[in-house]
Order: C-alpha cells, then structure tokens, then sequence
C-alpha cells in the first residue's frame, strides 16, 4: 500500500470512528423520557420486587399511588410497563388520544395459542381485524335489539337460579354460597346466546370446569416477562397445549351440532354468536376455522360469566351491611312489579333507586382493577412522558373511582349519591372519566349494555324473592379481596335467605 492509500485509509477510519460516536450519542440521547417509578435492580427490574413483597399485583401498584401519583413505571422483567392512575390521563389517553392508545400490547406464548394468534376482540391489534370481530360482535349480538330477543333465556335462567337457591337454603339451614350460584346463572346465559343450544345441566356444567381450566393455564407466569427462564416452565408448556387440546374437543362438538341443527325452524333458540361466526368474512381471509370459532366462543363465554358474577357477590355482600339500601330497593320493587308478577325486563328502566344501586356498585368494586393492557400504536406522549412503543400501557381504575377531588365520601357505599342529582358519572368517559368499571374508548367493553341487564335484572329478581342476611348472625362482612381472574371476596360469601312469598 503507497502512502496516499495509507493516509486515506487512516482518514477515512477517523471520520467512521467520529461518526459512529455521533450516532452512539444520538442513539443515548434518545432514551426515552419513561415517568419515574421504583428503582429496580439490572435485568429483572422490579420482577423480583413485586414477587417478593407477598402483596397481589393490584395491591403492591396500589401502595405506590401516594408515592408516585397519576403515572409511574415499573420494569417488569423485559416489560415496561407505564402505569396510569388518574382520571385526567385516562381521559386524555384512551379518549382525546383515544385511536393511539388502541392497540394491545404483545402477547406471551401461553396467550397466543389461546387466542389463535390475536383473533379475538380483545387481543387483536387495533386494526382491521379487530374492526370486523368487534363490528359482528356488537351489531349482531350485543345490540340493544339483539339483546332483547334473548330475554327468554335470562327468564329461564333466573327460573333456575331461584330454585337452586330455595333447594341449597332447604338442604343448609337456610344458607346458601353465593358466587358459584350466581356465576353458573349467567354462564348458561352466555352458553345458550353463544351456541344456541338448550344443553342438559351435565354438559353446561363440563363446558364450565373447562373453561375454568383455560383460565387458569393463562395465568401469568414469571417467564411470559423473563423468557429466558423458558427452559424451567416445560411442564407449563406441555399442560396449556393439553389444555387447549381438551377445549378443542368439548367445544367442536358443539359447534358441529349447531351447524347441523341451524335453519331447523323447530330450533328452540333462533339465532346465536355462532350463526354470525359462520357468516363471517373477513378481507384477505378465508371462512373461519372450527379452531377460530372456538377461540371467538371462548372469548364470549368469559367475558361475560366472572366479571358480571363477581359484581352480584359484592351486591348482596352490600345488602346485607347496608340493610336500609335492601329495604330500599325492595320497596322500589314492590311499587314496580307489586308482590305476585315477577320483575320484568320492561320494569327496570323504571327503576331509578335499581339503577342507582347497580352503579355505586361498579364504582366500589369494579371487577377488574386494571382494564385490559393497552399499548400504542406509535410513539406518543403524556404527562410529558414519552410513551414509546412496545410498552404496556396499564390503567389502574381505584384511585378514580375513589378520588375525593370526584366523589364526596368516596369510601361509603351510598346509591343515593346518584339519586339525589348531586353526583353523576357518564359510564362511556366520553364527557369526563369518573369512574370507569368498563373502560372507555375505541376499546370499551363491548358488552356493557347486556352487562348492566344482566346486573339490573339478578338484583331485582334476587331481592324481590329473598330477604338477605348474614351467616353467621352475628357476622359481619369480611370485604377482604383476592385477584381470582376478578377481584372477588377473600372468602367466598355465604349468606341466609329468607323467601318473602
Ligand atoms: C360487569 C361485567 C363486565 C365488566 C366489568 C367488563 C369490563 C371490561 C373491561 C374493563 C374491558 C377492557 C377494555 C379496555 O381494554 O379498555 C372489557 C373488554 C371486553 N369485554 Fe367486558 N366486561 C363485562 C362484561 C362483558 C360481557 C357480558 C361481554 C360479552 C359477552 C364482554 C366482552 C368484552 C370484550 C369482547 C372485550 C374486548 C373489547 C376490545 O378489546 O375491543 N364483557 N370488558
């Protein structure tokens, strides 16, 4: 090599060195501006911390609200996680910035089989996808027609709900459990409306301890947030694809019986979730797999058994500590329906004092603490943090609903609040987030119409038919919580009923 070529290589590898550094700067100053948060230790974050404070998730993030207020970041493994808590960035994230804030985050490998690789309404990136799965799900089962023509089935349900009730009390001195009770009433519900089938009480009852299972496989493990600890979770592995297995197998029968039996004019339910899953056409896909129908009928089963159950145990938990608000609302019941007609759908729009208790009630014990992850869908700003891309976005609902700057004496439960015009709160967010039992947004829950129904409806009927109170007598309720898929009573409720007719 000539000196020329010796010198030109020895510049050109100075301007090479000077500009990686350029862009090594450039690269460090653009660390995003995350909001503050525990600090953690190198790799595992604040992993190890949640684990070890013995505290649930929601009650460890609860206990850093009066540190870190309205947002804060926790490093959970290789998820960041940015935490909301504030009913101004809520608003300003999921409504006025609402389509950035739309999307889900990536799944874990357990989720993803569940969920046929993101088709579903709740796990599908927000994007064509989800419009069609959404679209199909509100317009042709969750509208308020829709709604209406499946009364029979909640008539009947309620029906049974009466009389497993009256046979337990029978049988157990006048006590009944009742979470299980109320839970399994609303899954036959949603099983009938999803399959459209009048299945035998042995099969409702397979399909749920199914379902159960499914749930509890996805329950999040150490490694979905430090994958490297795979290699220690393949028994975990190997059993969700037994799962997934064995939920193929009860469902796909189903699905084949009802296409079997669709158009048969003698059917005794006209139309369910499954007709419209085997219309469906999504752009660029082909007809929905038995695979992909099971997936979707899961995602109704679920959505709509545990959440509304465990708000009717917190209900008569409420009934019994507060027994003016039972007398209360029995006397609304009586004026309604009077003592011989059972209450009717048509009655509770009627209701004001019904309405009003139903919604103290998603304020104080909203089933699920935290709304499902969100993620953006480019990077974006609040608080004047940067939100980047690729971190979960998780909006901790309590310290809304519970905030005294909204409510007057947010601890009590007190229906009145919303009778006597003094406080309100639009359930959508749309003028204002307040409280927010079913998120708000491009992502609100889609079945919170048929929810507050189903709600509205099992109050009015359990409390013109039984006079609740505490076992033991002299107990008094325990409001202790548990994260169970919801947060539902630390020990299940039991309670005394007394028939009034
Ligand atoms: C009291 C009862 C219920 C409560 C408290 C509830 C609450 C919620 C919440 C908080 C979300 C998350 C929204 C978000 O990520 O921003 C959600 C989503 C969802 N819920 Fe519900 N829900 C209830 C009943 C139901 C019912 C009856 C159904 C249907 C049968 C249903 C179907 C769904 C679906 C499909 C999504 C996903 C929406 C999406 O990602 O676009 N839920 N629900």
């Amino acid at each position: 090599m000539d000196f020329y070529n010796l010198m030109f290589t020895a510049i050109a590898m100075v301007v090479l060195s000077g500009l990686m550094l350029v862009l090594a700067r450039k690269i460090m100053s653009k660390k995003p501006n995350l909001p503050p948060g525990p600090p953690g230790w190198p790799l595992v974050g604040n992993l190890f911390q949640v684990a070890r404070s013995g505290k649930q998730f929601f009650e460890f993030v609860g206990d850093l609200v009066p540190e870190y207020g309205p947002i804060f970041t926790l490093r959970m493994g290789t998820r960041t996680m940015i935490i909301i808590t504030s009913a101004d960035l809520a608003y300003e994230a999921l409504i006025q910035k609402g389509p950035v804030f739309a999307t889900r985050p990536d799944e874990n490998p357990t989720r993803t089989i569940f969920s046929c690789n993101k088709f579903t309404v709740n796990s599908s990136s927000y994007g064509p996808v989800w419009r069609s799965l959404r679209r199909n799900l509100v317009q042709n089962m969750l509208s308020s027609s829709r709604i209406k023509e499946f009364h029979n089935l909640r008539s009947t349900a309620m029906d049974r709900l009466v009389n497993r009730l009256k046979s337990e009390a029978d049988a157990n001195d006048g006590v009944v459990w009742v979470l299980k009770n109320v839970r399994f009433a609303f899954f036959c519900i949603l099983l009938a409306m999803c399959f459209g089938l009048d299945l035998d009480e042995e099969t409702n009852e397979r399909v749920d301890h199914m379902m159960k299972k499914v749930l509890i496989t996805l329950e999040p493990r150490v490694d979905d947030f430090l994958p490297i600890l795979g290699i220690f979770f393949s028994k975990q592995k190997k059993r969700a694809i037994e799962v997934r297995k064995e939920q193929l197998e009860t469902l796909v029968p189903l699905v084949k019986r009802r296409k079997l039996a669709r158009g048969d004019e003698t059917s005794v339910i006209s139309f369910s979730y499954l007709d419209t899953l085997f219309d469906l056409e999504i752009e660029g896909r082909k007809a929905l797999s038995n695979t992909e129908i099971v997936t979707l009928c899961s995602e109704f089963l679920n959505g709509g058994t545990d959440t509304t159950a465990t708000a009717l145990e917190w209900a008569i938990a409420r009934f019994i500590e507060n027994p003016d608000v039972q007398s209360k609302l029995y006397d609304e019941i009586v004026k309604a329906a009077g003592k011989d007609r059972k209450i009717a759908e048509n009655d509770i729009e009627k209701m004001p004092y019904l309405n009003a208790v139903t919604k103290e009630l998603l304020r104080k014990h909203p089933p699920t603490y935290f709304v499902l992850s969100h993620a953006v869908t480019e990077p974006s700003k609040l608080a004047g943090y940067d939100i980047p891309l690729g971190t979960t976005v998780e909006f901790f609902t309590p310290p809304i609903a519970n905030d005294p700057k909204i409510w007057s004496d947010p601890e009590k439960f007190n229906p009145d609040r919303f009778i006597t015009g003094a406080e309100d709160a639009d359930i959508t967010g749309v003028t204002g987030v307040k409280m927010m039992p079913f998120s708000v947004g491009r992502r609100i829950c889609p079945g919170a119409s048929m929810a507050t129904i189903h709600l509205n409806l099992m109050i009015a009927r359990l409390v013109q038919e039984f006079e609740w109170s505490a076992y033991p007598e002299d107990g008094k309720v325990d409001f202790s919580e548990k994260l169970e898929f919801t947060v539902v009573m630390k020990n299940p409720l039991r309670a005394r009923i007394k028939p009034r007719v």
